[in-house]
């Protein structure tokens, strides 16, 4: 039985930086490349403090950018563990930016990275458990435990669909759909 456990707050993690105008897009707003880069650095840094091992991202979720991120404004990226496995560790991520000129906050999106730790060979390896300290903890625990549930029947969904996928009798789906057939079936 697991004896090791930490806190959330011993490996709670923030990083802050500039939007620069080298961060930027064709319409000045900024790369979402940049955001995720950012957001897999601070996942790596809270997953490795909290493992104490090297750690890669494995799988990446919710990454929506629900406003755009603007040349001169404050990026913060606050991550915690919200969940643990054995060798694995969920990472929330809220994300948001400040302009200090308007003096506006706006929160950008909130992502789920997991991460796995592995050993001197590169093989998955154990990690502490996670010390369950507020309400919120736990709340969080249970939630990575049921989008963890969610993701496992949408990949199954997304097989069956795949496999019993039957091009003619769904191609009324295409009636609505900004496409045009050039394909004689
Ligand atoms: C992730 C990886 C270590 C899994 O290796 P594996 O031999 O399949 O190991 P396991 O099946 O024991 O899985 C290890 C853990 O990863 C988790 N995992 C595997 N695939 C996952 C996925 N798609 N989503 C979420 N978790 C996943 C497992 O649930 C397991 O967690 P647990 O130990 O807490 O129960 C391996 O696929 C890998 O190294 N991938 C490349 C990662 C990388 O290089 N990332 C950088 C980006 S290029």
């Amino acid at each position: 039985m697991n004896t090791d456990f930490r806190p959330v707050d011993y490996s709670r993690m923030t990083i802050t930086e500039l939007m620069i105008p080298a961060y930027a897009n064709f319409s000045g707003k900024i790369h979402g490349g940049i955001l995720l880069s950012l957001m897999d650095k601070v996942a790596y840094a809270c997953a490795t403090k909290h493992s104490g091992k090297y750690c890669v991202t494995v799988s990446v979720d919710g990454v929506d950018f629900l406003q755009p991120v603007e040349v001169g404004e404050m990026i913060s990226l606050m991550a915690s563990v919200n969940h643990v496995g054995k060798s694995s560790m969920v990472i929330g991520i809220k994300v948001i930016a400040e302009n200090f000129q308007s003096g506006t906050v706006k929160h950008t999106n909130t992502s789920f990275f997991t991460m796995v730790a592995k050993d001197d060979t590169g093989k998955p390896c154990a990690v502490p458990g996670l010390l369950l300290q507020s309400r919120e903890e736990v709340r969080r625990f249970l939630e990575a435990i049921k989008r963890k549930e969610l993701k496992l029947r949408y990949a199954q969904e997304l097989d069956n669909t795949k496999t019993d996928l039957e091009v003619e009798s769904n191609l009324y789906l295409l009636e609505k759909e900004n496409c045009k057939l050039e394909v004689k079936l």
